[in-house]
């Protein structure tokens, strides 16, 4: 059996949790893999905070015996750095190491990794290869589009990942330059599907079943990978799951479920993060529950005067205890928030936007 196989056999579904930084932690992998998702990623993991021993890449490469199919996702410059790293998460047993190609964060370029590799495609290959060697599970490869999007640098991008060795190839299609706000270009998911064999994931802009049933029609791609679209909104795999190809928000919880969910989601952060580390992520992740419901706003002030956990959960009782109703999805107010979120999701919670300005 080869490694595509071995790792598509054990993908059963067609709808795949993204790696987030800050975001994907175990309870909310685990959210998504109980409401659907067929393989979850970690956060990135640093191959040199690894070799260093740094606590919170450990920390970050965790994950719990109920979650596989699992990947780790490390981000490495060097091929030496990316198998060391793999050897020494081997007792870990993901089912996968995913090596990260696509960031476009400047710290992470600056220091040769994320999208930096795909401008020196030899290099990118290398370290693709010694960390398929040095891995006894399936590696995989998440990358973007480079440069000026020619359909010849694709094609190029995933010859170079098949060289080395990966078992499945994850393509974002934007470059490392092209902003939220432009939509993902498809068109170069189906280029790659159309130039290899080995499986390709395709990856930006899956927003409800419908675009992923769409994303899989017109592209060929294996199965689909979900980021923002499962921000608050972690049905959208059970939407997949169910097949309904022209779905939006099918299996959308009512406010009583919507309050059982996001409670049960914020205590499960606070007894893995505790108190201090928890609040941040408590916060953001209430807020994209409670965006597409009325009154989320005043909900957002609130949260941010609270820096007491039991306070916070106490402020999203009252909310969704309230009678809440969803924001018809022709709602103006709807429209703009989604519109900002997709935007800004990483600083939407921040203060830095007002998601309803
Ligand atoms: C909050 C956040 C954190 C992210 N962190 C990572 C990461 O650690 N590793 C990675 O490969 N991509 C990361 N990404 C990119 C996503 O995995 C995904 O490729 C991108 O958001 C496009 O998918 P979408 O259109 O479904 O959002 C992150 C995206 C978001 C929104």
């Amino acid at each position: 059996m080869t490694m595509s196989t071995d790792i598509i056999n054990k993908i059963k579904g067609k709808g795949i949790l993204a790696p987030m930084l800050a975001t994907t932690d175990i309870p909310f992998r685990t959210l998504c893999k109980n409401e659907g998702a067929a393989l979850t990623f970690t956060e990135m993991v640093s191959a040199v905070g690894i070799l260093r021993a740094a606590s919170t890449s450990y920390r970050n490469a965790v994950f719990t015996p109920d979650e596989h199919p699992i990947g780790i996702q490390l981000v490495a410059a060097e091929p030496d750095s990316a198998a060391a790293a793999i050897r020494e998460l081997l007792p870990f047993k993901p089912d996968l190491f995913d090596i990260n190609c696509g960031c476009p964060n400047d710290r992470i370029c600056e220091a040769g990794a994320g999208a930096e590799l795909l401008d020196d495609l030899p290099r990118f290959t290398q370290i693709l290869r010694a960390a398929s060697d040095a891995s006894p599970v399936p590696v995989s490869v998440k990358v973007r589009m480079r440069g000026n999007d020619t359909r010849q640098t694709v094609r190029d991008i995933v010859r170079a990942a098949e060289d080395g060795g990966v078992a499945l190839i994850t393509i974002h299609a934007r470059t490392r330059n092209t902003p939220y706000d432009e939509a993902a270009r498809w068109e170069f998911i189906a280029d790659a599907v159309n130039t290899v064999s080995t499986p390709i994931v395709g990856n930006g802009d899956i927003f409800s079943s419908a675009d992923a049933f769409r994303m899989l029609r017109e592209t060929g791609c294996t199965a689909v990978m979900v980021a923002r679209g499962c921000l608050g909104t972690p049905w959208i795999f059970r939407d997949i799951d169910s097949g309904h190809d022209s779905g939006i928000d099918e299996h959308a919880p009512e406010a009583a479920a919507m309050l059982a969910m996001t409670v049960s989601h914020l205590e499960s952060m606070l007894r893995e993060f505790g108190a201090f580390r928890a609040l941040p992520r408590m916060r953001k992740h209430a807020l994209w529950f409670a965006r597409r419901f009325h009154g989320a706003a005043d909900l957002r002030s609130q949260l941010f005067a609270k820096d007491d956990p039991a306070a916070l959960i106490d402020a999203v009782r009252n909310f969704f205890a309230d009678d809440r109703h969803r924001l018809a999805t022709d709602d103006p107010l709807l429209i703009a928030t989604e519109r900002r979120f997709r935007e800004r999701v990483l600083y939407w919670t921040t203060g830095i936007v007002q998601p309803e300005g």
